[in-house]
């Protein structure tokens, strides 16, 4: 489908600097815009069409949102406004330099893009806390990991559960397009320090632990996560040997 789809609430992309969740979620190198609410005029560029032509409309909408917020990031690097199709195995198709990742959920959407010559991946995954009910915890999370849920305070557990696994979704985002690997939840382990008293943003470290074949990525990588109305939203990246955003 080409054109024009319209969803009922309007609001438009912003870049990170003026994105009350996104601000602060990544070094200063890295391209970033979000979509908070419905959107009018949301372009559906004739090279992504591919991939939602039978989708629903809500379906279309967010794919759409996604490719439109990819490239307010992209400008904010200076890199022309191009389409980003979706590749056969679904992760989208970034041009040639520069690596990316999209996430959307009801109501709220975000890309992020960066120079492929600093990032060997970045990765960006948004929940809704509470999502992750506590009947799935021993499937998504390692020992390790539960043991600090249990740990938490009531009030945050929920969340703290919300942030592992964006975490690791956010990871695999980040070194699928250059490794192809596929990996289960508890392959990785997250470290969560929180935010100091005073700041919304806190960071993470997160590290492959299971037994998966070595590939042209590290087996860790730094993430922050923030929450805000609900939603919580993780960041990962992974460097370019040599560099240092
Ligand atoms: C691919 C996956 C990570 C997407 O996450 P999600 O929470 O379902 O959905 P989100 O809205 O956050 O992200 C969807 C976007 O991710 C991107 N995406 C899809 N597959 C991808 C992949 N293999 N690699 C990188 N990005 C991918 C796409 O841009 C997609 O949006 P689009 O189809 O509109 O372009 C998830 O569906 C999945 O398969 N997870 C299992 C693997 C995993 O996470 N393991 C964790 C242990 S590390």
């Amino acid at each position: 489908m080409t054109g024009i789809y319209a969803p009922p609430e309007a609001t438009s992309v912003v870049a990170a600097a003026d994105a009350p969740l996104l601000r602060g979620l990544f070094p200063a190198a890295v391209g970033a815009a979000e979509l908070c609410g419905g959107a009018v005029g949301i372009e559906l560029w004739p090279a992504e069409a591919q991939a939602v032509e039978r989708a629903v409309p809500g379906r279309v909408w967010e794919f759409a949102a996604g490719r439109a917020c990819a490239r307010v990031a992209m400008a904010q690097l200076g890199h022309a406004a191009v389409a980003v199709p979706a590749r056969p195995d679904r992760a989208p198709a970034w041009p040639t330099g520069l690596v990316g990742s999209i996430t959307h959920t009801s109501g709220y959407c975000a890309a992020v893009v960066a120079s492929a010559s600093l990032y060997v991946g970045i990765g960006i995954d948004v929940e809704q806390v509470g999502a992750i009910g506590a009947d799935l915890w021993s499937r998504l999370y390692t020992p390790t990991e539960l043991d600090w849920l249990q740990g938490q305070s009531d009030a945050w557990r929920d969340e703290a559960a919300a942030l592992l696994f964006c975490a690791k979704e956010a990871f695999y985002k980040s070194q699928y397009p250059s490794t192809g690997r596929w990996l289960e939840f508890d392959d990785v382990e997250v470290e969560v320090h929180r935010p100091a008293e005073g700041f919304e943003v806190g960071t993470y470290t997160i590290r492959v632990v299971g037994q998966v074949s070595p590939a042209s990525f590290p087996s860790s990588a730094h993430g922050r996560y923030c929450t805000r109305g609900g939603l919580l939203l993780a960041s990962a990246w992974a460097e370019q040997s040599g560099s240092s955003t």
